[in-house]
Formats: structure tokens, sequence, C-alpha cells
């Protein structure tokens, strides 16, 4: 396998954000490389806890070399992140102080062809996975989706304006064979889409990642999964989240916004009946985004949000 290298994003923004402290216990949902984990244990040394997730094997394989110097105090599970409340329980921890998302897929997985992420490949198969022992790859959503599931995913999670023609070339096309190959792919795409549309960058791109995050059900249950994530905070303890999609951002957003939220009673009430009381302060009332000088070294850290909160 070849030695491909992932940058972590903002990672002093996000770190600055969780206040590592000495003895902390810290989650680090997407583990990736162990750039974020990496400086999480190093700040809370002498004896920091960092429980880490990813669904990826190599990347937990990777990370772990990585951070082996911080022997015991890092303990990988590969899971969803988002069965945070059934892994804190086995673990026994009662609350953390910091959580970390860094959301989405990681450079070494982009960069790896055979992984068929990336548009920029010809012969690789679709598959797109995360976690390479799922049976539910991009090709299962290029062959098996109907031309309205395609459309509505090519569109919602790629604001693609060509989406309804993509998803009838798609349709299309597979009458005959199973289209397999991202070079299949990027040639339906490309006969989709007018001439005087493709200026704006690589035509495939809003198409692929938009089946990347129906493959890997990247949106859902993100809303349930950030208000758990940050119940499960000690009382001052941080959640810190890397967003690098607009509905992503929004899904944060609102859930924060929710945390945030105390009594919903109407004014005129003399006592609450609601009961709604507020479970975490927004530290960031807007996102925070890559600096120039981090923007010319990684152009991945483009599209980035940082939000974070704090609960109370
Ligand atoms: C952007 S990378 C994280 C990079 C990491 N922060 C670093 O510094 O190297 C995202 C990682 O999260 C993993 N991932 C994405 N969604 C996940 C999920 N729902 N559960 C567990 N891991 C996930 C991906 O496999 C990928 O390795």
């Amino acid at each position: 396998m070849p030695d491909f290298q992932h940058l972590p994003v903002m990672k002093k923004e996000c770190i600055d954000a969780l206040k590592i402290k000495s003895g902390g216990v810290y989650f680090d949902g997407t583990l990736g490389g162990g750039g974020h984990s990496y400086e999480i244990l190093r700040l809370s040394a002498p004896n920091g806890q960092v429980i880490a997730t990813d669904l990826d094997d190599y990347a937990i394989s990777r990370a772990k070399e990585r951070l082996k110097e911080f022997g015991d105090r890092l303990t990988v599970v590969k899971d969803n992140f988002k069965n945070f409340p059934e892994i804190k329980r086995e673990l026994g921890i009662d609350g953390f102080d910091g959580i970390l998302l860094d959301l989405g897929v990681s450079s070494f997985q982009l960069d790896d062809k055979s992984r068929g992420f990336s548009y920029l490949s010809n012969d690789e198969k679709l598959d797109m996975r995360m976690d390479g022992t799922s049976s539910f790859s991009a090709e299962t959503v290029v062959n098996e989706y109907s031309e309205q599931e395609l459309k509505r995913v090519i569109s919602e999670y790629g604001e693609e304006r060509f989406a309804a023609n993509i998803a009838k070339n798609i349709v299309s096309a597979r009458k005959n064979n199973r289209i397999i190959t991202v070079g299949q792919l990027n040639a339906i795409i490309d006969k989709s889409i007018p001439a005087k549309f493709k200026q704006d960058g690589h035509p495939s791109k809003r198409t692929f990642q938009a089946i990347r995050i129906e493959v890997n059900g990247e949106l859902d249950n993100l809303y349930e999964t950030v208000i758990g994530m940050t119940r499960g905070l000690k009382k001052g303890g941080r959640i810190a989240i890397l967003t690098f999609h607009s509905l992503e951002d929004r899904i944060v957003k609102r859930a924060f916004r929710e945390l945030e939220t105390d009594c919903i009673c109407d004014k005129s009430l003399p006592v609450c009946v609601c009961g709604k009381k507020r479970e975490a302060i927004v530290v960031t009332k807007h996102p925070i985004t890559a600096t120039e000088e981090e923007l010319e070294q990684n152009k991945r850290a483009k599209s980035a949000k940082l939000r974070v909160a704090e609960r109370v």
C-alpha cells in the first residue's frame, strides 16, 4: 500500500477549542490519520485518554502505528461514531471532557485511487466505502437505485443542477450492462452536462460527492448524534465539529441551537410548563474557517467550517 498522507484541517483551531487538559478523557469520532488525536494525547499528558473510532481498517492500522508511543492512553474502536452512546456505556465512561468530529473522507481515502472515491481515475471500481466490509457500495447505488432515487441523491447531496439528466442517463446506460468503473460513470456524467456548464471544476465532482455521502450514510442521524454526544460531555466539556458540506454544517448548527435553547413557554405563563432546559452554549456564533495560510497549504480546508459548543 503506498504511503498516503492526511494533513489535519484546522488542527490548532480544533485543539484550542477543546481546551485540552492534563488527565482529560476525549472522544475522537473520526480518527483518520490520527493527526488530531496525536495533539489531544500530547496535550493531555501524562494520563489523558482518547477513545477514537473509525470505520476504515487502513486508517485504524495507520493511526495505531503512528500513535503507539501513547500506549494504552489510546483506545481505538472500529465502529461508526454514531454508536457513541453504546461505546461510552461499554467502556464505562461517565462523561467526556471533549469530543471532536472531523467529518467526511480523509486525503488518503481520496488519494488511493483503488478505493473509487476519486473521479480522477478510470478503470478503478466504483466503490467509495469507508468500511470495506460493508456490502453497500457506489456500484450498488449506481446500478440499483431507481431514477427518482438517483436524482434525489445527486440533487440533494451534490447540489447538482443537472441531477435529473445524470439520473436518466445512468438508468439508460445500465440497461445493457452494469456500470462498474469510475471511467464509465465519468463518461455518463460528462454527456449529461452541457459544455458551457463544465468550466466550474470537474463535471463529476458533485455527483461523486453525492454518491459517497449516500454510500456511507454520512448525514443519517447526524442531528441526533450531535445531541447525544453533547449530552455525553461533562459539565464544561466541549464538542468541536468540522464540516465540509453545507448540509452537514446546517445540521450541526440546528442541533447546537436546540441544545442552547432554554424554556420555550409562552412568556405570559407565570411558570415553565415545557421543562426545556439549556444543555449547552454555542461558543462559535459564526463558524470558524481556515486561515489564508492554511488554505495555501491544504486545499481540503477550503470548505471547512468549525462549530463548537460547551456543555452546561
Ligand atoms: C477527515 S478524516 C479525519 C482525519 C483526522 N482528524 C486526522 O487528523 O487525521 C475522516 C475520517 O473519519 C472516518 N469516518 C467518517 N465517518 C465516520 C463515521 N460515521 N464513523 C466512524 N468513522 C468515520 C473516515 O473513515 C475517515 O478516516
